[in-house]
């Protein structure tokens, strides 16, 4: 039995277990039927865990990608996204620095590695330093919640659509610039229906991301209209919990349950260091494309 405190009544609760160390079977089990029910758990450490720990209990739920051929890196895990605004010496980007303005573009709503063809389970994200007075939360939307109470007719126009997913949509849409053919290499894009059943409960959901670029049988004005209204339904404010970070705070959500968003802060004058793991449906290496 693992305790919890609801922090939205959809899709979010704060999970109160020790993921410092080993998880025993019972406590691993409490976890993921927890998930299942609220796909965002906050677990609220009293300092942030080390890199070695993350990795440790986000491998206990499935397998957790990794990165090759990286550079100079500010975080040397193959397993850890550096979602910091820092460079490998720890200072701040410049402001027009490539990197820099494609994590910008996580302000958009998205689901993690949706332009992949093996999708993100899990992703896990752990704050190490925050900008002052609980700048920057993350928002999530339920997308099963969503998916519910959408009118009927939506529900069937859009139950046998397949997208297609792309990195570099979002990261543009984003304002960052246009991604080099090396780059757009690295990264194809990957199509995946538009609604589907989530695993972990059983309810049909919306798989919604900022890099859906187009939908198939539909033209370009189309998609970006069917587009625009699904993106404005799905993150209604009954819809979406806002966390407010706390250092230690390792917030983990099911990507398949969800989208979610970072929010604006002043990233040239404050430093924000988030670590993210990601699990996959299947084992990943990936290519590092920045
Ligand atoms: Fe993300």
């Amino acid at each position: 039995m693992v305790e919890a405190t609801v922090l939205h009544p959809l899709l979010a609760a704060e999970i109160h277990a020790d993921i410092r160390g080993p998880l025993t079977e019972s406590t691993h089990a409490g976890i993921i039927s927890l998930m299942d029910h609220y796909p965002v758990g906050v677990f609220r450490n009293k300092k942030p865990l080390s890199d070695a720990e993350h990795v440790a209990f986000s491998r206990r739920f499935g397998p957790v990608e990794r990165m090759k051929t990286r550079g100079d890196l500010r975080v040397p895990f193959p397993e850890i996204i550096d979602q910091s605004n820092l460079d490998a010496n720890g200072a701040i980007f410049p402001d027009d620095d490539k990197r820099l303005l494609y994590k910008r573009a996580n302000r958009l709503w998205h689901t993690d590695m949706s332009f992949h063809a093996v999708r993100a389970t899990y992703s896990l994200l752990s704050a190490h330093a925050i900008p002052p007075d609980g700048a920057a939360p993350t928002e999530f939307a339920d997308m099963r919640a969503a998916y519910d109470a959408l009118p009927e007719e939506i529900k069937l126009r859009i139950e046998p659509l397949v997208a297609e997913h792309d990195y570099y949509h979002s990261r543009v849409a984003g304002g960052g610039p246009e991604p080099t053919l090396a780059e757009r290499k690295l990264r194809p894009p990957a199509k995946h229906p538009l609604v589907h059943v989530h695993p972990g409960s059983g309810r049909k959901s919306l798989y919604l991301a900022s890099h859906i670029s187009r939908i198939g049988g539909y033209a370009a004005e189309d998609t970006q209209a069917l587009l625009d209204y699904l993106m404005a339904f799905a993150t209604q404010p009954q819809f979406v919990y806002a966390h407010t970070w706390r250092v230690g705070d390792i917030v983990m959500w099911d990507n398949l349950a969800t989208m979610h968003r970072a929010t604006p802060f002043d990233d040239q004058q404050y430093r924000r260091d988030m670590r993210r793991t990601t699990v996959r449906e299947g084992n990943v290496e990936l290519e590092a494309v920045l």
